[in-house]
This record gives structure tokens, sequence and C-alpha cells, in this order.
């Protein structure tokens, strides 16, 4: 058909795909480079910040290293950030924080790739002031490869006798070698005072099939849950802290929060996991970067989307 020629032409992808995969992802490898030395990241790298765009990690690889993203599947290099150490002081001497200076993907063939990119930054320039992310097109760019890893979305639930709510998180997940668990989060978000305060905090791993709901909670970053019980959906009290927790969540993750620190425009939280408690076995909502989907459809492999 001629539109499905014409299309790429005129109009972007979209920038992130929601798919549905079963929890851990195996698609993708993430690898930390440096001076001659390699790491398997993929469970060991978070995104702390947005703008800046920094990387969090418990792998300390100098001054200067390289994040590659690779196809399981076809050992492909589907892209690489270039990251430098971030001087910033962080209160846990074994994480490193690492601001990316430049990325690329390699998901499109060069010509597509640019006109692409500049198709896309023209969108984001003219909607500027209600993209959410509020920062510039190249570190979105860049944001788009560090979602060539699949990334996993909860509903955070936060629960004090004056603060209720619940709210979707992707800038999540564990920093393995030491055993922290990080999220980074708006400071403009309304739980944040409450979580430094609390220093708990549920993550309720959804079903795929809650996308709606889960895009319809995103408006509790910006206004607190009135009431537990006016949620369409069962809630059920988490192990140790007894936070209401969705119900037919795939895993609840109960967290500590031991230190938290403002990074750029995000609150950068580092917690430990006290209580993991699986549920139902379904596949979970995720993104991913849309050229990586669409790099998978060409090959006749895409995820499924939702
Ligand atoms: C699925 C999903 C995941 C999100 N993950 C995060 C996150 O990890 N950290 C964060 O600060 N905000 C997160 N948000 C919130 C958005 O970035 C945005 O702040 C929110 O939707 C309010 O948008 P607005 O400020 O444009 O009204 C998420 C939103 C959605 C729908």
């Amino acid at each position: 058909m001629w539109k499905d020629w014409i299309r790429p032409l005129v109009r972007p992808l979209p920038q992130w795909s929601t798919i549905a995969l079963a929890p851990p992802q195996h698609a993708v490898t993430a690898t930390l480079r440096w001076e001659g030395s390699s790491a398997d990241v993929t469970v060991d790298h978070t995104v702390a910040s947005l703008n800046p765009l920094v990387i969090a990690t418990s792998v300390d690889a100098g001054q200067h290293a390289v994040l590659e993203y690779r196809d399981n599947k076809t050992s492909r290099l589907l892209g690489v950030l270039h990251l430098v150490r971030d001087p910033l002081e962080i209160e846990a001497p074994s994480l490193a924080l690492y601001r990316v200076a430049s990325g690329e993907h390699y998901c499109l063939s060069w010509p597509r790739r640019t006109w692409n990119a500049w198709l896309q930054n023209r969108l984001m320039l003219k909607h500027r002031s209600s993209n959410g992310l509020n920062t510039d097109p190249v570190a979105v760019q860049q944001l788009m490869v560090a979602y060539l890893c699949p990334k996993p979305v909860v509903l955070v639930a936060v629960n004090t006798d004056e603060h209720q709510n619940l709210f979707p998180m992707d800038l999540i997940g564990p920093l393995e070698r030491s055993g922290y668990f990080s999220l980074a989060l708006r400071s403009t978000n309304v739980s944040v005072p409450i979580l430094r305060e609390a220093r708990r905090v549920a993550l309720c791993h959804v079903p795929a099939t809650m996308k709606q709901v889960v895009y319809q909670f995103s408006a509790h970053h910006k206004n607190a849950l009135t009431d537990w019980s006016a949620l369409s959906f069962p809630v059920r009290s988490s192990r140790e802290f007894g936070i209401p927790a969705v119900a037919e969540a795939l895993r609840v993750q109960e967290l500590t929060i031991v230190h938290s620190q403002e990074i750029g425009l995000h609150t950068f939280f580092i917690c430990r996991v006290v209580s993991d408690e699986a549920g139902v076995q379904v596949a979970q909502l995720h993104h991913t970067a849309g050229f990586y989907q669409d790099h998978r459809r060409r090959r006749h492999v895409p995820f499924d989307e939702v």
C-alpha cells in the first residue's frame, strides 16, 4: 500500500510503546564498558533523573563509560549511551551516578533514523508545555535509548494517617550488586514529602490489561487519592506495612527508603526491599522505545502491544 510507504516519511514513530511482557524481560542485555572492563548491568542500572539525564548503577566504571544495549536473540547492538561520572555526592557509597553525555540507537537505518529523530523532535518542541517530561528533545532521544531495556510499570501505593496515594512509575528498578532498589520521582509529585517522612512504600506490578487504569492514575502525581474504597478494583493489605495494594498485582514489593536526594527536577529515592510477594502470573505492562518495537516488527517478532 502506498500509505505504508509514505507514512514514515511524514509521521514520526511513537516515542514509547506500551507492551505486554512476562517479567523479568529477557529481550535485551545492558552492558557497561570502561577501560577494557565490562559488566552486565541489565538489573543494575536505573534512571536517577531526567533533567539532567542521570543513570545510577552499583558498578564503579571510572570517569567515562559506555552503556550498550544488545538484542539477546540476534546479538545486534541496539543502542549506546556515553556516560561521564557525575561529581554529585550521594549518601550511598556503593552507588555511582553517571550523566549521559550523548547517545544513539541503531534500530533504524541511517537516513530513516535521522529523519525520524527530526520529526519526533519537531513534534516535541510543538507540544513542549504538555509533554510531561520537562526536558529537551536531545535528552528525550537519549532517554528512549535507555528504554531499549523494556521497563516494567508499577502502581506505587503510599499510605499514612494523613495521606494516601496510588500513581504509576517506571523509572524504577533494582541496583543488584548493592542490593538497593531506586525510584526517580518528579519532585513536584504530591507524595514526595510524605515519602521522605514515612520512608515506606509498596510497588504493585500491574498486569498489561490494566493499562487504561494505570494511565488514568497519572493524575495522582498531582492530586492525592481521597479514599481507597473509591477505587474501581480491589485492594489488599501489603504483608509488612499493611499498605493497600492492587489485589490483582503480579507482585507486590514493599520498600523502605534509606536515602533521598534531589537531582535536577527529580527526587532520587534509594530503597531496600523489605518483602516481595508473588501474585498472578500474567504479562506485565512495560514501556519500551518506539523505534525498538518498529525494529522488531520489521523482523516479524514485535512485542505484544497493548
Ligand atoms: C505509566 C506511567 C509511568 C510514569 N512513571 C513516572 C516515573 O517513574 N517518575 C515520575 O516522576 N513520573 C512518572 N510518571 C508521571 C508522568 O511523567 C507525569 O508527571 C504525569 O503523568 C503528570 O503529567 P503532567 O505533569 O504533564 O500533568 C509516569 C506516568 C505514567 C502514565
